[in-house]
């Protein structure tokens, strides 16, 4: 998940020289915002500072960020007729800052820790240009979804090339695995999630598949375990909610990546150890990269950020007591936010 964030205080001084989107677009800045966790928590990969938002700017859709009240695009896109007016961008001119901010954290890393690259889903990304920001309860990309199907599998097709651009480009400039973000993919019944979030997703990951590891996330998916068996994915990430042991049995021997509550890091050292042992107990079984359940909050202490990573590395390095899997089994990799790293 996110691991760069507000709950640092070299970010916080990053984030009073500049505004969010111009640190995003600054390449130097963007690469010291990735190596900050790196540095500050031992995590065991980096994620890439930017946002999912940003290949929707450069389709041509006004993006800002206020602050208090995170994304907004002002014109959103609500009807086919609005598709029109989006375009399949140039990545490499109009996200070629994204690339050089990759290629610089990969030469500062010196091959130390491994570099998530990632993006949004097409049905997440469009929830956020449809609905003009974050919602409740997304009810014009909803009212689209019921009202006109095809158009809106339209403008999902259209994300999709430009998603599949971005991190294709991504893997170019050295991401060596990516992460899809489907924050809102749960807003979905699996019968509808299959008919209209799946085929531009399928789009996606097949234009990827093979070329680096793909960890698809999902929020509030725990009905759509079933249908996300069959993604060719080969890591399932899930938030808090959904016992690891669960999705094991449902995944179809995937690599699971998650789940602590960002909430637990509030409580006191020794509770987010122990909340550490049982989730390392619920992940036994298989491949599992320790995780946030999601973005780590804002006023999560430094402190406890450090214990998460620094217990779930002490722990995955001895045998689980509760379990008889093998320590290669679990084989658990520390990243923290909602994806990765561990915060
Ligand atoms: O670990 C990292 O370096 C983080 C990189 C990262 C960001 N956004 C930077 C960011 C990642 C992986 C994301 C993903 C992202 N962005 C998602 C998917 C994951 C999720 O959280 O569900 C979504 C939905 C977005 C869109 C977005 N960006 C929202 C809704 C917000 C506002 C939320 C908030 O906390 O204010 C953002 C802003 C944002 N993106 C911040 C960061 C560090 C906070 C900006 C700031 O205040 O400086």
């Amino acid at each position: 998940m996110r691991q760069a964030g507000r709950y640092l205080p070299e970010y916080r001084a990053l984030r009073q020289k500049v505004d969010f989107l111009t640190l995003c677009k600054t390449p130097e800045l963007a690469a010291e915002a990735t190596l900050q966790p790196v540095t500050r928590l031992g995590v065991d990969a980096a994620i890439l500072f930017a946002d999912i938002l940003l290949p929707l700017e450069a389709m041509g859709a006004e993006l800002e960020f206020v602050r208090g009240d995170g994304p907004t695009f002002p014109r959103p896109v609500r009807r086919r007729e609005d598709i029109a007016g989006l375009r399949l961008p140039d990545v490499e001119e109009s996200l070629g800052y994204v690339f050089a901010a990759l290629r610089l954290v990969r030469r500062e890393l010196a091959g130390k820790v491994p570099v998530i690259g990632f993006g949004g889903t097409p049905w997440t990304l469009a929830a956020y240009l449809v609905e003009g920001g974050g919602s409740r309860h997304f009810e014009h990309l909803l009212a689209w979804s019921y009202g006109d199907p095809e158009g809106l599998a339209l403008l999902l097709d259209r994300i999709a090339d430009t998603s599949l651009a971005y991190l294709l480009g991504q893997l170019n400039a050295g991401a060596q695995a990516l992460q899809l973000f489907d924050t809102w993919g749960g807003l979905l019944d699996a019968e509808r999630w299959r008919s209209l979030a799946l085929p531009p997703l399928r789009k996606v990951v097949d234009g990827l598949r093979g070329k680096a590891p793909l960890i698809y996330y999902i929020h509030g998916g725990s009905h759509l375990l079933d249908a996300l068996a069959d993604l060719p994915v080969e890591v399932l990430s899930v938030d808090w909610r959904l016992p690891l042991g669960r999705v094991r049995r449902l995944a179809g021997g995937k690599v699971l990546q998650g789940n602590l509550d960002p909430a637990a890091l509030l409580a006191p050292r020794g509770e987010i150890e122990r909340r550490v042992a049982a989730l390392l107990a619920e992940g036994a079984g298989g491949g599992h990269i320790v995780n946030l359940g999601h973005g780590i909050l804002p006023m999560t202490a430094v402190d406890s950020a450090r214990a998460f990573v620094e217990s779930a590395q002490r722990l995955s390095a001895q045998p689980a007591a509760p379990s008889n899997s093998s320590a290669k089994e679990r084989r658990a990799a520390v990243t923290s936010g909602a994806s990765g790293a561990a915060p």
